[in-house]
């Protein structure tokens, strides 16, 4: 599905004490290739078992660099890398309000709230009533009190819990939704795959300026599912 080669679905029978080791070994490879730097983010990625959010079938292959498809229409749980790719560009940190726009299996959101602590906040926004579900479920697993997870559309934001220090889209969209860049404080972080020409997409970073003004920079080549609702794109 959406390009990538998954193996086929097969009930996992691995341990627990083998998604341990496959956790540390997955931990110190991101942090030689250089996608892993902040000791927040890898304590959030140790704590965190990727597994409990990966659906049964495909959790053998938790920490192989692959997306695997999540119920719902368009949803996956993106490749292990993506989420301290993201969250090192941003700059993640204690104390901020964060706004994730695509909740998928709630992993990209527990690791955040893990990350951000009790000072600070996770609202995620997902569009698909059946993701959102199987997100929930995966979700109550852990205790975050600090984390909201909301059903609908992110590209429209979500102004009760605004204004963001940092906002993450996990979908493509072809332009950036303007009520996110209003939804960000100034002095914030926004990031996002966008659609380039045919399927190309980049990862894109914007920072608001403290004067309001906007930057922005291509990170790498990435491919994200593509952004639903009012500012997805018609397929
Ligand atoms: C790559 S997946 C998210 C992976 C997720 N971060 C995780 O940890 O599993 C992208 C998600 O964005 C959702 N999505 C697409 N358009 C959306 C929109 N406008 N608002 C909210 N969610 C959206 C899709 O349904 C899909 O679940």
């Amino acid at each position: 599905m959406f390009g990538w080669i998954i193996p086929p679905p097969k009930p996992s029978r691995k341990t627990k004490k083998t998604f341990v080791k496959e956790r540390l070994r997955k931990i110190s490879s991101l942090k030689q290739t250089g996608f892993l730097r902040s000791i927040n983010i890898e304590k959030a990625m140790l704590k965190i078992p990727r597994e409990v959010f990966v659906p049964f079938n495909y959790r053998d292959h938790t920490y192989e660099e692959l997306p695997f498809p999540l119920p719902g229409k368009k949803s996956t749980i993106s490749c292990p890398h993506s989420y301290p790719m993201f969250y090192e560009a941003i700059k993640l940190s204690p104390g901020d309000n964060l706004l994730e726009v695509g909740t998928g299996s709630g992993y990209g959101a527990v690791l955040a709230a893990e990350i951000v602590g009790i000072q600070g906040q996770v609202t995620s926004i997902e569009i698909d009533h059946d993701t959102i579900s199987y997100a929930r479920n995966c979700v109550a697993q852990f205790n975050y009190p600090n984390l909201y997870l909301v059903e609908g559309d992110g590209g429209i934001g979500y102004p009760p819990n605004a204004p963001y220090d940092k906002i993450c889209l996990t979908a493509a969209c072809v332009e950036i939704p303007p009520p996110l860049i209003n939804q960000l404080k100034e002095g914030g972080k926004l990031i996002t795959p966008r659609q380039v020409l045919g399927n190309s997409q980049n990862l894109i970073l914007l920072e608001k300026k403290d004067d309001g003004s906007l930057t922005l920079k291509s990170i790498e080549k990435v491919l994200y599912v593509p952004l639903q609702g009012k500012y997805g794109k018609l397929d």
